[in-house]
């Protein structure tokens, strides 16, 4: 079970290298309306500082961000003399960090200072963006740390109503549109953020998640900003499902405050002052609230997730190698062209892809699930 994760993960890659995307990976699609706490939940769910966030539109383009669990330093350091692909691409690229971040458009930079990831989202966003535009060209980001769950999240520029700045007129149909491409994937977890403060009733996240996974078999509904409700208010018919029913799960927390934001409390900080406001207001609800159960249960949704995807992810793995097989078959030998030796490679892992999905299929059958997966390539 462990392996499946950084599998999926490589596969991705691959592919991505391939400039294709040919298959259709599971991932967390995180959705709400402009600032109700998208980039904030996901901060908090990799448990660093690293995302541009604030009051209006500070997302613009989907932040496709890819979280690998590593060991220790020290563990990593003290692992096989090299013999592990993992422990080579370190010492290749110099790794001497704990956590460190890399981009697609920038493969060869790694970066270990968080705040500087986040410069680089604003100027690389910046960089085909216009004054407040969006686009819909994805950043690729890949965040590893021993401290993370394997996951692959993609945060999205928010619902917006009236364009501001250099936005087009339509602004809030290309951002649906936009929305709409990453959650119609029936690969894609629907994370919906609605903020506590506003009716759930009229949550743009939940009619777009509806549209596209109507039996919510996907959808799991983040309440934010439960510190934030008027007086004499409180979430607690929401959380507990009794306003709109949510088959995966209604799961309140607290995010940092613009404040907080602005005077730099730490993510630490926030979440043991979460636990403490969930204790006092919600306790009946305390354990199951707030980012760390969100974390916990994104993983295994994810988990249980994939394992639905498998049959038709192997069906589609097969069709691809015999594709491949024939065109690398008509190639001839011996193979000198560089696309043909991709197509190898390819070939190659899509037949160790499916050999390992039969053994986690079974391996699913019989185990209980477990949150966080473990690299180990
Ligand atoms: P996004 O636009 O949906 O990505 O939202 P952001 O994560 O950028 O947050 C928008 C603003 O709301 C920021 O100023 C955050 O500090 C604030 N915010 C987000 N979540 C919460 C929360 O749970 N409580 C409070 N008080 N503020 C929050
Ligand atoms: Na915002
Ligand atoms: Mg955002």
């Amino acid at each position: 079970m462990e392996t499946l994760i950084p599998i999926i993960n490589r596969l991705q890659e691959v592919f991505l290298t391939l400039g294709a995307e040919i298959i259709q990976l599971p991932q967390i699609v995180v959705v709400g309306s402009q600032s109700s706490g998208k980039s904030s939940v996901l901060e908090s769910l990799v448990g660093r500082d690293f995302l541009p966030r604030g009051s209006g539109i500070v997302t613009r383009r989907p932040l496709v961000l890819q979280l690998v669990n590593v060991p220790p330093l020290g563990e990593r350091r003290k692992q096989d003399n090299g013999n592990s692909l993992q422990t080579r691409a370190n010492a290749r690229l110099g790794i001497k960090a704990e956590e460190w971040g890399t981009f697609l458009h920038c493969k060869n930079q790694i970066f270990t200072d968080f705040s500087e990831i986040r410069k680089e989202i604003e100027e690389e966003t910046a960089r085909s963006t216009n004054n407040k535009g969006i686009s819909p060209e994805p950043i690729y980001l890949k965040i590893y740390s021993p401290n993370v769950l394997s996951l692959t999240l993609v945060d999205l520029p928010g619902i917006t109503k009236v364009p501001v700045g250099d936005q087009p007129e339509d602004i809030e149909a290309q951002v649906q549109k936009m929305i709409l491409s990453y959650i119609s994937n029936p690969n894609s977890l629907i994370l919906c953020v609605s903020p506590a403060n506003s009716d759930l009733a009229t949550s743009d996240a939940l009619k777009l998640a509806r549209e596209v996974d109507p039996d919510g078999r996907r959808t799991l509904l983040v309440v934010s900003k439960l510190d934030l409700m008027d007086a004499g208010t409180d979430a607690l018919e929401v959380l507990l499902g009794r306003v709109i029913p949510v088959r995966l799960g209604i799961i309140g927390v607290v995010n940092r405050s613009q404040h907080d934001l602005n005077t730099q409390k730490s993510l630490a900080d926030s979440c043991k002052d979460e636990q403490a406001f969930l204790q006092r207001y919600y306790p009946s609800l305390a354990s199951r609230c707030g980012s760390r159960y969100l974390a916990r249960t994104l993983s295994r949704l994810l988990m249980h997730h994939i394992r639905d995807c498998l049959p038709e992810l192997k069906t589609r793995v097969t069709v691809l190698t015999a594709q491949y097989q024939s065109r690398l078959n008509s190639y001839g030998q011996p193979v000198e062209d560089h696309s043909a030796t991709l197509l190898q490679i390819v070939t190659k892992f899509a037949s160790d892809y499916c050999n390992t999905i039969e053994g986690t299929a079974r391996h699913i059958q019989t185990s209980e699930l477990c949150g966080g997966a473990r690299i180990c390539y």
